[in-house]
């Protein structure tokens, strides 16, 4: 499938910012010219999955859709049960109500904006144990999703191991930059568990990515192929949540897997009240079979050296520019350090956000951003968080873009940087209770414009 890409002038593209509020969600996709908002559900199928969506089985139940994604999960992820969902998200729902009860906490290698609000819904806290090396956008650790044992030794001593509800562990961590998680630091991590009597659950809408990580960095994973190493990887947990709009290459689709059978039996309860039946799960027929060739698709070793090969090679163009972004580069993304970018503005003026819109004004190129507004306020005191990290993320949709528009996205980085004193501040003038950045907006602190002229 091609698309037209659609070319925008400078004053189509301030007045798309302003009507938008700022925020680059609510911009509509029609006046975005090369779009890095997410890698999640824009990749592009291949011919295999397009064939598979002439094979839907529209069975309100047992489709053969569903037995062939069940047989795939088992196979690849190694998983005795799977219950689809419709997105990663339905599936952290059903999870964090059957396994969180209120006042819990529930550990892990650094937050995720869905993945977090599940979890306070639930009643539980989330705690970060990832290495401080991930805090640091500059700091060269080939495995900054590390957990730090020391911090999981110390929350396991202050709360006792039966109110700690479970262990959430991410393969990339998406709000480190796409960073790996090694091996050899989840199994010292399971071992940790088990002592204890804890579980662990791995957010798997990475793992594949993760799994080229390790292989290409881990020492003794180069000769294994991938399927062997996402293998190794599930075998350290007790199930996944998964949001196969990313790794699995298609445009809708999650699932939970876990080994438990009577936790299974609960989920599958669960996901007819919220999903659909356990079969289906909210994805049509076609769309299971899709996932089913996705997943198969998504450890082949040339695709993903394709995939991480065209962000590296974004990467190290702004590196090379002298645009500041988080090191080493991960494996969905560049992310933009907006707080080295911008330091004429104040943190509480939202740099990562006026980053974000003023690289939209000058070239049409769509980010997201992730920092301060996507942390939200504390559950408990109410305060705006502000992050370690305040980053803004052009993600590469699978098999989308070619090298010509990693260029223009380049060139409008490094022509932004040289031009960043223009940049001005933003400001709140609506924020909603939930996952505030999806549907936020903003004004400029002065005049009209992101981008002073
Ligand atoms: N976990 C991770 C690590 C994710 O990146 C996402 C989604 C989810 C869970 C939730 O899955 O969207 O299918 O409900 N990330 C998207 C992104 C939104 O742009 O990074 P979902």
């Amino acid at each position: 499938m091609v698309e037209h890409l659609r070319m925008t002038t400078d004053v189509e593209r301030e007045q798309a910012i302003s009507a938008a509020g700022f925020n680059t969600f609510l911009l509509p996709s029609r006046l975005v010219y090369i779009d890095l908002l997410t890698d999640s559900g824009t990749s592009a199928m291949s011919d295999r999955q397009w064939a598979g969506m002439m094979l839907g089985d529209e069975a309100y139940a047992g489709s053969e859709n569903f037995y062939h994604l069940e047989t795939a999960v088992r196979r690849y992820y190694g998983y005795a049960h799977l219950i689809p969902t419709h997105q990663g998200r339905g599936a952290e729902h059903i999870l964090s109500q059957l396994c969180i009860k209120p006042g819990q906490i529930v550990p892990g290698n650094m937050y995720f904006t869905t993945t977090k609000v599940h979890q306070e819904l639930a009643g539980g806290r989330f705690v970060d144990i990832i290495i401080d090396e991930a805090h640091d956008p500059d700091n060269e650790h080939p495995f900054k999703g590390n957990c730090d044992l020391a911090k999981l030794d110390r929350v396991i001593k202050e709360h006792g191991a039966d109110r700690i509800a479970y262990l959430s562990i991410a393969a990339t961590v998406n709000m480190a930059g796409g960073q790996p998680i090694s091996l050899s630091n989840l199994r010292e991590v399971r071992e940790r568990c088990q002592r204890h009597g804890i579980r662990i659950f791995l957010d798997a809408t990475r793992a594949v990515e993760n799994a080229y990580f390790v292989k290409e960095r881990e020492p003794g994973y180069a000769a294994m192929t991938l399927e062997e190493i996402l293998r190794e990887t599930c075998s350290y947990t007790d199930g996944c949540t998964m949001s196969a709009k990313k790794d699995s290459l298609v445009n809708i689709g999650g699932f939970l897997a876990i080994n438990d059978d009577e936790l299974a039996e609960q989920a599958r309860n669960m996901v007819v009240i919220y999903e659909g039946l356990h079969t289906y799960g909210g994805m049509a027929g076609r769309d299971m079979e899709a996932m089913a060739v996705g997943i198969e698709e998504s450890v082949q070793l040339d695709h993903m050296h394709a995939r991480i090969g065209q962000v590296e090679y974004l990467g190290h163009k702004l590196i090379e520019g002298g645009v500041p972004v988080v090191k080493p580069i991960g494996g969905h993304g560049i992310f933009l350090n907006a707080s080295r970018f911008l330091p004429h503005v104040p943190r509480e003026q939202f740099q990562a956000q006026a980053l974000s819109a003023a690289l939209y004004v000058d070239s049409g190129v769509r980010a997201m951003e992730r920092g301060a507004v996507s942390a939200g306020r504390d559950h408990e005191t109410g305060k705006n968080v502000f992050p370690s990290l305040e980053l803004v993320r052009l993600t590469i949709p699978r098999r989308v873009y070619t090298q010509a528009h990693m260029d223009v996205t380049a060139e409008s980085c490094v022509n932004l940087y040289e031009n960043r004193k223009s940049i001005v501040g933003l400001k709140f003038t609506h924020e909603p209770k939930y996952l505030r950045f999806f549907q936020a907006r903003f004004a400029p602190v002065e005049g009209e414009q992101v981008l002073r002229t």
